[in-house]
């Protein structure tokens, strides 16, 4: 009699699965502790429950995705999503972005930064939580390569125009008119918010900068 191949629950991996801490990431940046060899290196603030990620590092391979969460249950669940799939290029991390861009990242280091659907903090005197805002978007700037990408979604018109303006400010990038508000993708969803907000039939605010110096 043939055995049935036994299949992994998710809540297995869940059990199983970490990320890692600030403490966990070497002081001076070596991407080939991490992940055992160098290859470019992309960031996502905000992973959520992991989809993007997941994604991204299957169907990029010769990449390296660094994930960023600040909740350790979703931190968890990326995590395990990243086990169950067998990704050795993906590694998450639960920590602020702002404290992982701003001391552990060197310039000149990344090559795309995702950030899909912040935390809008809509209370007026929580605002200067956002994490689109001018001076983690300088930091994205310099950590940066020359040519590298920034993504920016949102399903928040205010916080997109606000994000737009801060981008602006910060000198140093082209939008690229390719990705847009209107623009209407056959890959169906990269995140769990995208997905949420397209089953909404409501707008998803999509740009897409490139460095230029
Ligand atoms: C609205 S959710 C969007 C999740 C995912 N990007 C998506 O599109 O489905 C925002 C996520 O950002 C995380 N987050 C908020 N502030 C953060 C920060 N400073 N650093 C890292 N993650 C943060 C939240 O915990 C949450 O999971």
């Amino acid at each position: 009699m043939r055995k049935r191949a036994h299949k992994i629950s998710f809540d297995t991996f869940l059990e199983n699965a970490t990320a890692l801490s600030l403490s966990d990431l070497p002081n001076t940046w070596n991407q080939t502790v991490l992940f055992g060899n160098d290859a470019p290196l992309e960031l996502e603030i905000g992973s959520g429950r992991g989809l993007f990620i997941t994604q991204a590092a299957t169907a990029t391979p010769h990449h390296h995705f660094l994930g960023i969460e600040i909740s350790k249950k979703y931190a968890a669940h990326c995590a395990a999503l990243i086990a169950q799939n067998l990704l050795s290029n993906a590694v998450m991390v639960c920590a602020d972005a702002h404290i992982v861009l701003k001391n552990y990242l060197p310039d000149e280091s990344l090559t795309a930064v995702h950030i899909y659907f912040p935390d809008p903090w809509w209370k007026r005197r929580h605002r200067k939580r956002r994490i689109v805002c001018e001076p983690v978007i300088e930091l994205v700037h310099q950590r940066l390569v020359v040519g590298g990408k920034l993504h920016f979604w949102t399903d928040v018109e205010e916080y997109f125009l606000a994000g737009l303006k801060s981008i602006a400010t910060v000198s140093g990038f082209d939008r690229l008119s390719e990705v847009s508000e209107n623009t209407d993708y056959d890959f169906g969803y990269r995140t769990h918010f995208e997905r949420r907000t397209l089953g909404h039939s409501e707008t998803v605010y999509r740009s897409l900068f490139v460095k230029n110096k």
